[in-house]
């Protein structure tokens, strides 16, 4: 929409006098009169004398040689004009250029740094440079002086525009004061180096327009000169400076800035006489700096120009704002107040022109999600994004109070991420948000299916034929061979006859032993109490299936033994036991830091995601607690005991069930009192889990002296106060990041609401856990004190007590 093709008609002259005389060098006490001119090695550039539009006066000037219009890319003496075709350019033996008037003698010169000069001469290059160089010297790129540094009203191929910081030296483009005179016009384009540096349009000393910071392809208010050109902006300790190459041979380009104060991109191709020119576009109201005020966005649709607010802020001034005067823009609705900033969440913004960077910061080395939480921490924070956005993004732009200058472009632009106060979080709108995040969802869970299953096939085509013939016969077959069966005397045998030294544990559904096989291979092996509500046929169904859910994060099933009465399940063995026996432990939970805590909750996070997204079988745990969390060698967390409920309670999803599996302190109050469960009754369990690992105490043994709350009252009283920190187990110390222990404790007390609609489903926590998503404000957790879980369960109360010595489960009781 901004690329408007037309012809130029300014920039014509009618100057072609006939040429007396063509040099290509200057060497000292040599002259260039008016008429005569110095051309490039290649013939492409030329430096003489002109005369702009009707004008009579006459400048030293550099155009590019047979192309049509004629376009003058640099000017000597644009303030000093001479009046007649009487001047003179000489080179002294300084090095340093004259033009003479016969009149008044030097009007203009070229000064130099004093290197050592030793029979300079001049050129001009096919680039356009006009450079004075020392006789003997060899390197081509080492000139006592060029006329790049002095640029006028246009940018060449090759040109820096920017800074020397060494030198100092400033290098902007300055406009012509009107098509007819050359001299110093009222606009410039320079490169600020305030914060991360950008393009900036001067109207005098004003900001005119922003052309904007450089994302690591383009200047993000222009996407540049688009033909065939490469565009780069360096930013070191040495230099700061824009520059673009035309990569065709042949071909022109070159940025002007119109008298008007516009940009103006032209190009030739190989023709060299058709000319088009590239208008930036900055023609619309949205390119007038800062039009909409601060902290709004400009979209223009067409024809007229709107301003929005940003999430989070309204008009500063309602009145002006209805009529279209936009200028005050907007303000906070509802200023963070850093002490909760912790609550604060990002909307994102795309295809945006970033704002204003002169009150930006940047780290080249920081990613996004150190970015977010960089921005998190600091209170004056307000936006961020990514420095550079090739390669999916590096780096981290911060910018601090208010957000200025930004527009919607349809095109190009880049992601802004606007931090948002949580009230404000919870207003409708962030739906694309949510939209974008089920999409990617479905379509991460369709794609990995989709592998798996093509892995899955490819590796095995018989079990591919068995898959085809168990999903598309009319009867599902049995398949003996899927699951291992064991001997219960080889399992007798490794067990010790099921000695208590062996003994491991005691989980939901029985007693675990370890067991050595005569090859040496050591296992867990689960002898399931005698109660299943099944039939032997089911039974084995069910955990054939069972055995095919597999994931990093859940223990994996190996066999099972059925044998008259006995049913038992086996399992790999676990080295390092269950979580509980590290974090409720004074001394072992020390070897647990919050690296490996977070990797821990993680972990089970992952492995929860996939019990209940698994599309062949949607699986509840129901009895998950600290004790079902294995941890291996490293610690990384497996998840015990998983679809055991279901092989032992049926397949009663949906529902209701009036036997209860879960253990107190776990179980969510829909399920203690009525038998109510779903994926929600996993996630509550799942975020007493995390609460515990965070701070190292029991939920149901926790009790604060003053309020008789139990772990979940007393983080959500801490939260309330904006004390959450003080949750963390005192053993963790000064080692973490806090903003991620912030954000887990959130994640927990979101986990625990009272309703189950209220909690998260386990791909929203794993989102939470990664940042990916705004976390929503918690409300008051169900089972909050101690009293709560006796009176809405209290008809179970005494059987609770019998079942939870030693944080046994409640296998089966009645609810009612
Ligand atoms: C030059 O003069 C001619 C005739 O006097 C006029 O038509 C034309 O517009 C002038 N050009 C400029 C650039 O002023
Ligand atoms: C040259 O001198 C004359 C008169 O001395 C003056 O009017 C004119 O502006 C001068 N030109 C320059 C370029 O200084
Ligand atoms: C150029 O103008 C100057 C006065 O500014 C005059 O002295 C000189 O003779 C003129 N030269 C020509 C060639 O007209
Ligand atoms: C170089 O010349 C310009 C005018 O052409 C002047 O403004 C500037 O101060 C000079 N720089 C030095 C270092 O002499
Ligand atoms: C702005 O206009 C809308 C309707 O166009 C109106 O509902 C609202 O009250 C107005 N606000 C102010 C502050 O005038
Ligand atoms: C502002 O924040 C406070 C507390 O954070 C909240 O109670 C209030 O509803 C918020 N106001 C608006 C307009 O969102
Ligand atoms: C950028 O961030 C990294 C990592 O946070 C830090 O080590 C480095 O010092 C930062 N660099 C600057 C220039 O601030």
């Amino acid at each position: 929409m901004l690329l408007i093709w037309f012809l130029l008609i300014s920039y014509t002259t009618t100057t072609s006098t006939s040429t007396l005389r063509s040099v290509n060098h200057l060497a000292v006490s040599q002259s260039i009169r008016d008429g005569e001119t110095l051309v490039s090695a290649g013939g492409i550039t030329e430096l003489g004398f002109f005369s702009p539009g009707n004008s009579t006066r006459r400048y030293l000037a550099i155009w590019y040689t047979n192309v049509s219009p004629y376009t003058v890319v640099w000017v000597a003496n644009r303030n000093t004009p001479l009046q007649n075709n009487s001047g003179v350019l000489k080179l002294n033996e300084k090095g340093i250029l004259e033009l003479l008037s016969p009149t008044n003698g030097t009007i203009w010169s070229s000064n130099i740094s004093s290197k050592a000069v030793n029979n300079p001469v001049a050129y001009l290059l096919d680039s356009g440079n006009f450079v004075v160089k020392n006789g003997h010297e060899t390197n081509e790129n080492s000139f006592l002086w060029q006329s790049f540094d002095y640029p006028t009203d246009t940018l060449m191929s090759g040109m820096k525009l920017g800074w020397n910081i060494e030198t100092g030296l400033e290098r902007y483009l300055t406009s012509w004061k009107s098509v007819e005179d050359p001299a110093e016009g009222e606009y410039t384009s320079k490169i600020e180096l305030t914060g991360y540096p950008q393009l900036v349009r001067f109207k005098g000393p004003d900001i005119r327009t922003r052309i904007g910071s450089w994302n690591g392809l383009y200047l993000v208010g222009y996407p540049g000169p688009i033909h065939e050109t490469s565009q780069k902006f360096v930013i070191n300790e040495k230099e700061v400076y824009y520059e673009y190459d035309v990569v065709a041979r042949w071909a022109f380009s070159v940025y002007k800035l119109t008298p008007s104060g516009t940009g103006q991109s032209l190009y030739w191709s190989s023709e060299r006489t058709t000319r088009k020119i590239a208008s930036t576009g900055e023609e619309d109201q949205c390119e007038n700096y800062a039009f909409c005020g601060a902290n709004s966005i400009c979209n223009f649709d067409g024809n007229r120009p709107t301003c929005e607010c940003l999430r989070g802020y309204v008009p500063k001034s309602p009145d002006q704002w209805n009529m279209s005067v936009w200028s005050d823009g907007c303000v906070p609705r509802n200023k963070s107040n850093c002490k909760n900033s912790y609550t604060d969440g990002f909307f994102t913004y795309k295809h945006l022109k970033l704002p204003d960077t002169s009150a930006s910061r940047y780290n080249k080395t920081m990613n996004l999600d150190e970015c977010q939480r960089s921005c998190l921490t600091t209170c004056s924070c307000t936006a961020y994004t990514n420095l550079d956005i090739r390669d999916g993004g590096s780096g981290c732009l911060l910018w601090s109070n208010d957000l200025v200058d930004m527009r919607k472009f349809s095109d190009w632009g880049q992601d802004l991420f606007v931090r948002v106060p949580a009230s404000e979080l919870d207003h409708a709108g962030h739906g694309n948000i949510k939209k974008k995040i089920v999409e990617i969802i479905v379509g991460v869970i369709i794609f990995g299916f989709l592998i798996c299953a093509s892995v899955f096939i490819i590796r095995n085509p018989w079990t591919a034929r068995k898959l085809y013939n168990k999903h598309f016969k009319s009867k599902p077959r049995k398949e003996d061979g899927d699951l291992p069966t064991f001997n219960l005397s080889v399992l007798a045998n490794a067990t010790e006859n099921f000695s208590t030294k062996n003994k491991l544990g005691e989980g939901g559904f029985g007693p675990v032993y370890k067991g050595k096989l005569i090859d040496g291979q050591v296992l867990a092996v689960k002898r399931l109490s005698k109660e299943s509500g099944q039939g032997l046929e089911e039974f084995k169904n069910e955990v054939a299936l069972i055995a095919k859910l597999q994931h990093r994060n859940l223990v994996k099933l190996l066999g099972c033994c059925i044998e008259g009465e006995e049913k038992m399940l086996i399992y790999e063995y676990m080295p390092n036991q269950s979580l509980d026996y590290f974090i409720f432990d004074e001394t072992k939970r020390k070897l647990l830091d919050w690296h490996k805590r977070f990797n821990i909750i993680s972990g089970i996070a992952r492995g929860l995601l996939y019990l209940h997204q698994d599309s062949r079988l949607r699986i509840i745990h129901r009895d998950l607690k600290t004790s079902n969390i294995l941890l291996d060698a490293n610690f990384d967390p497996k998840i015990s005991d998983f679809g055991l409920a279901r092989s032992f309670l049926g397949d009663q999803f949906d529902a209701k069930t009036n036997r209860v599996a879960g253990t107190y302190g776990y179980i969510p109050p829909e399920y203690a009192a009525r038998g109510h469960f779903s994926v929600k009754s996993d996630v509550f369990s799942y975020g007493v889990i995390l609460l515990e690992i965070v701070s190292g105490k029991k939920n149901r043994e926790f009790s604060d002296p003053q309020h008789y709350n139990n772990l979940l009252g007393h983080a959500w009283r801490l939260w309330t106060e904006g004390r959450a920190l003080e949750l963390l187990d005192e053993v963790l110390g000064e080692q973490c990041t806090l903003s991620e222990i912030i954000r887990c404790i959130q994640i927990g007390l979101l986990c625990v609401q009272q309703r189950p609609e209220d909690r998260p489903d386990m791909s929203s926590v794993g989102l939470f856990l990664n940042g990916d998503k705004l976390l929503s404000k918690p409300k008051v957790p169900g089972f909050y004190t101690e009293k709560d879980v006796t009176s809405e369960a209290n008809s179970s109360s005494a059987n609770h007590k019998l079942c939870s010595v030693n944080e046994l489960s409640i296998t089966i009781l009645d609810a009612r």
